[in-house]
């Protein structure tokens, strides 16, 4: 699978001309981001050999290089997810690729459920932690020595250099911030109400159904890693959930979201 990625990664390099160093993956409903940089160049996943292709409303198939907050970054416009069938493998390629291309920090984004009693719709949390709860780890089967060591460590997934300056920005631009263990859901149904009070009471305060297989790959490669949830249904609501509702409660978020990443890429 390896090769899948340095095939992917020679032939993105023998299409654009920019080097970036940041990478950023949007999640459902957070696409706008991308619409802020400049100097745009983009490529849709079906053009990338061996690239996975995204078949979720509200995830567009593009990686976009260019640049944001002064730096040449490239981002994933739309993800792939573990529920839609691709394997945990598969679902490594991109992350792969993007430590052959030099990325050295990988920002994550996604829509996520709100767990702690606390939270409300729109908010966004910084994830401090993670609880992987998918039926795999993304790293099971032979490993390849020259991504990374068998056993990575995991004491410090979500960097805490990246959360300490992400709190700096969010401060000074008077943005309110939760700090929060998110916990990685296969899905694709939503939690039960029993679900998400387990779900709490195992010590998450935020789930989604992305995020932690990207995390694992990026740590495994030696990435440095920051994620954050925006909070767009909360499980005290009990209220019917539906994909509409993340999105348009992402779509509240956007303008914060983006504020708050370009202020951190500019600093990095
Ligand atoms: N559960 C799982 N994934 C989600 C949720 C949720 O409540 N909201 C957005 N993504």
């Amino acid at each position: 699978m390896y090769e899948h990625s340095l095939q992917a990664a020679e032939w993105i390099k023998a299409h654009c001309s920019q080097q970036p160093e940041i990478a950023v993956v949007l999640g459902s409903g957070l696409g706008a981001l991308a619409d802020a940089m400049t100097d745009r160049q983009v490529i849709p996943y079906r053009e990338i050999p061996h690239f996975p292709i995204s078949t979720v409303e509200g995830h567009n198939g593009n990686l976009v290089f260019g640049r944001l907050g002064g730096r040449h970054i490239m981002v994933m416009q739309g993800r792939f997810h573990y529920y839609e069938g691709y394997s945990m493998k598969e679902l490594a390629v991109p992350i792969r690729t993007m430590k052959l291309l030099g990325i050295k920090t990988l920002l994550l984004s996604n829509a996520a459920g709100g767990l702690n009693p606390d939270y409300q719709i729109g908010d966004i949390m910084v994830l401090e932690d993670h609880i992987n709860l998918f039926p795999e780890n993304p790293l099971r089967g032979k490993n390849d020595e020259r991504i990374g060591p068998r056993f990575p460590d995991m004491t410090e997934v979500y960097s805490k250099r990246l959360r300490d300056l992400f709190d700096q920005v969010a401060r000074e631009n008077h943005i309110k911030l939760q700090h929060g263990v998110f916990v990685g859901w296969q899905g694709p149904s939503f939690e039960t109400p029993a679900e998400y009070r387990m779900l709490h009471l195992l010590g998450a305060d935020a789930v989604s159904m992305s995020t932690v297989p990207e995390a694992i790959i990026a740590r495994h490669a030696g990435l440095e890693v920051f994620g954050i949830s925006v909070i767009t249904n909360v499980a005290k609501a009990r209220e019917e959930n539906s994909h509409q509702e993340v999105q348009d409660a992402a779509g509240m978020a956007q303008p914060r979201m983006t504020l708050l990443f370009r202020e951190l890429i500019s600093r990095m």
